[in-house]
């Protein structure tokens, strides 16, 4: 489907209001509008402020920046054309073993004076604990998670920022891992293409709130 000329909406402000409403899945990009590795990372930094499960950030990325590893994930991704013409293409990755980086991120925040040595060591050893004991498939719930919450964050800075993106979750995952090395303890949440849209996504159409929600319990 193709049905629109209309050019995705520049915003002139960062109203988290407007940049909400007018984020959509673009899939029409300018091929010639190059990136800053510096705006990328901008927007990747206030995509990592997001929350993640006991402050564990299992999210990677994966930037896809080459025109030639573009045209290699381009069939992975079933010849979405947005995979190409995109400035760069971001796999989020969710890293299920992130909870061993706990003593890391637990001295950090000692260090800034908000916990004791005393307790972030318990923290820690608590973390160690019942994330190490946790199944494979729970780890991967919390890092799929946590991921989603980071690219949803990555998507509305990029709108922020003048740029445009889309979601995608049609690719063959395991052929995007075997291709692009992905290691073992690191599994897709979705890939963002990101780039200067062309051609303004569909305009919103939501059921209504009434529809799915409701108030205490089911
Ligand atoms: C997890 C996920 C996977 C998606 N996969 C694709 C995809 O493979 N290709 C695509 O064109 N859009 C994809 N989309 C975009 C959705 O179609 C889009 O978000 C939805 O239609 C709502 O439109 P909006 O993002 O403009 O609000 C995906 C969205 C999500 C959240």
């Amino acid at each position: 489907m193709d049905t629109t000329t209309e050019q995705p909406k520049g915003l002139d402000t960062t109203d988290f209001f407007a940049v909400a409403k007018e984020r959509r899945s673009v899939r029409q990009y300018d091929p010639n509008h190059k990136m800053e590795r510096s705006e990328i990372k901008e927007i990747l930094e206030t995509a990592i402020l997001a929350p993640s499960s006991s402050n564990l950030q299992p999210w990677r990325f994966l930037v896809i920046e080459d025109q030639t590893a573009k045209e290699e994930l381009l069939p992975i991704a079933n010849n979405q054309k947005q995979i190409v013409d995109a400035s760069v293409v971001i796999a989020v990755l969710g890293d299920k073993y992130a909870y061993k980086n706990a003593d890391q991120i637990y001295t950090q925040i000692a260090k800034k004076g908000n916990m004791s040595d005393e307790i972030k060591e318990m923290y820690v050893n608590s973390i160690l604990d019942n994330y190490g004991n946790f199944p494979e498939e729970r780890l991967s719930k919390i890092s799929l998670i946590d991921g989603g919450l980071v690219s949803m964050q990555l998507m509305l800075a990029a709108k922020a920022k003048g740029y445009d993106t889309v979601p995608m979750g049609g690719y063959d995952a395991d052929e995007f891992v075997k291709t692009f090395n992905v290691p073992n303890h690191l599994e897709p949440v979705m890939l963002i293409s990101l780039g200067k849209g062309t051609k303004a996504g569909f305009e919103k159409t939501r059921l209504p709130l009434e529809d799915v929600l409701e108030w205490n319990k089911y």
